[in-house]
């Protein structure tokens, strides 16, 4: 059995503050990490094999320790070494996951599908809502109980039960990611086939399929909206490495352009980033694609645009916030529908603190530019919220001090020393 000699997450997130001096142009190369919402859901799939896999490209973050803190409660042991995430889940002792944990991090409910279909059961928190919406999970269940499983709520907790879990068509009344993992995880070791239609198509999906294909599972259409799963016996241990953080190089993308400086960045997947270059290209800034990385070439003026929020392969709902504070500096009237979660405006506040113009009505905000931003005392609502306050600070005049930072570092790892790296005035305190 592997000791868990990761350091605990406390050590991982310092809650201090991160205080910016901006106005400074930024320059270098820019190495992005692994991604986030890639290598959640292929922890929880390590469950599934009894064995050791190992995850390559791991990054060191809060949600990556939350997670390995649901599967060590699980029996499974994790480990961390430079990057490579090692898991042993020779033994599972415990079905049910940690009121805690599963509170502070949804993505933890991922561990349901893997449980059910490891050890026919499964008793997990109802997963807490969070600052950006509600995040209900009946899809999830539904795709289960479609399985054959029998699903209980009691005192605030999931109950699941099967003898086996069974091939069926699920469609999902919206294409939700993690309701398509969730249940990609369980169809692989079900009896029979599993179709599901209106998957989501995230490159986070196919990441997963193909580290479940790699352990053995027969899983084709990842990244369509008909996912075929064809049950098999028994999964293999299996070695991995998570894809680049598209929504990590789509932030510095744009403290690149509000900064007017030129970056590279390296260890990114082009496709993966359309609907953000596109994006960047109508507000004039200009992206090369290079053989290693994206060179991107600042406009000397931001020209405002419209975004609406979309599923994969439109405009991603993870990027609304910080390119929210990129055209708060736009020559002109923008405009952003947000149209996944129904509560994901709350950086507006914080961005008016620091001279925004901004608007919202119903689901969506209107930015009208403004020559200038100053910095100020703001707080990191959210994870992109987070990341949203540190583009603005890189361009507003003065001193921004940013408060509740522990929800940046739950998504971008050693974001401090990245942007000092390449100039950036920034500080913890
Ligand atoms: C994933 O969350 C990401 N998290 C989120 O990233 C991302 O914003 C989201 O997908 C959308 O792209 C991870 O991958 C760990 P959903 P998830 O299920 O799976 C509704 C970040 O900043 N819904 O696609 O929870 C739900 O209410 C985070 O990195 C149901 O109605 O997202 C929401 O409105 C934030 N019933 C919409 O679907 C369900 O059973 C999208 O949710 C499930 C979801």
């Amino acid at each position: 059995m592997l000791k868990t000699f990761r350091r605990k997450t406390q050590e991982v997130t310092p809650v201090n503050n991160i205080v910016i001096e901006g106005g400074h142009k930024l320059s270098g190369v820019v190495h992005i990490s692994g991604a986030k919402n890639a290598v959640l859901p292929l922890i929880a799939a390590a469950m599934l094999p009894e064995g050791v896999s190992q995850i390559e490209e791991t990054p060191w973050l809060t949600d990556v320790c939350f997670m390995c803190d649901v599967l060590n409660y699980l029996g499974a042991a994790t480990s961390y070494e430079s990057g490579t995430l090692t898991i042993d889940a020779t033994e599972l002792s415990n079905a049910t996951a940690p009121f805690e944990e599963v509170q502070k991090m949804r993505a933890s409910f991922l561990v349901m599908g893997p449980l059910l279909a490891r050890l026919g059961q499964a008793r997990i928190p109802l997963p807490g809502g969070c600052a950006i919406g509600a995040r209900p999970i009946d899809l999830h269940l539904k795709g289960f109980e479609a399985m054959g499983a029998g699903i209980t709520i009691s005192d605030n907790y999931i109950e699941a039960r099967v003898n086996h879990l069974h091939g069926a068509r699920i469609y999902l009344d919206f294409p939700s990611v993690g309701a398509t993992e969730n249940i990609m995880m369980a169809a692989s070791l079900a009896e029979g086939n599993t179709v599901i239609e209106n998957a989501a198509k995230e490159p986070e999906i196919v990441d997963l399929a193909n580290f479940l294909n790699a352990m053995g599972a027969k899983i084709k259409g990842a990244g369509t909206d008909v996912v075929r799963i064809f049950g098999v016996e028994e999964l293999r241990p299996a070695r991995h490495t998570t894809i680049p953080d598209r929504i990590e190089a789509g932030s510095f993308m744009l403290m690149a352009a509000i900064t007017r400086s030129e970056l590279f960045l390296e260890n990114v997947i082009t496709s993966h980033l359309q609907p953000i270059i596109a994006k960047l290209n109508d507000s004039g800034v200009r992206i090369i694609d290079d053989i290693d990385g994206l060179r991107v070439l600042p406009a000397k003026d931001i020209l405002p645009v419209e975004i609406k929020t979309l599923p994969y392969p439109g405009f991603p709902t993870d990027m609304q916030a910080q390119f929210m504070a990129y055209l708060t500096l736009a020559g002109g009237c923008s405009s952003i529908k947000e149209t996944v979660f129904e509560n994901r405006f709350m950086h507006v506040p914080e961005l008016r603190k620091m001279g925004a113009d901004i608007t919202v009505r119903g689901n969506t905000a209107v930015i009208n530019g403004v020559p200038k931003l100053k910095g100020g005392r703001v707080a990191a609502t959210d994870l992109r919220a987070g990341a949203a306050m540190i583009v603005a600070a890189l361009a507003a005049e003065g001193e921004t001090v940013i408060e509740q930072v522990d929800h940046i570092y739950r998504g971008y790892e050693d974001i401090i020393g990245k942007l000092l790296q390449v100039g950036a005035h920034i500080r913890e305190e």
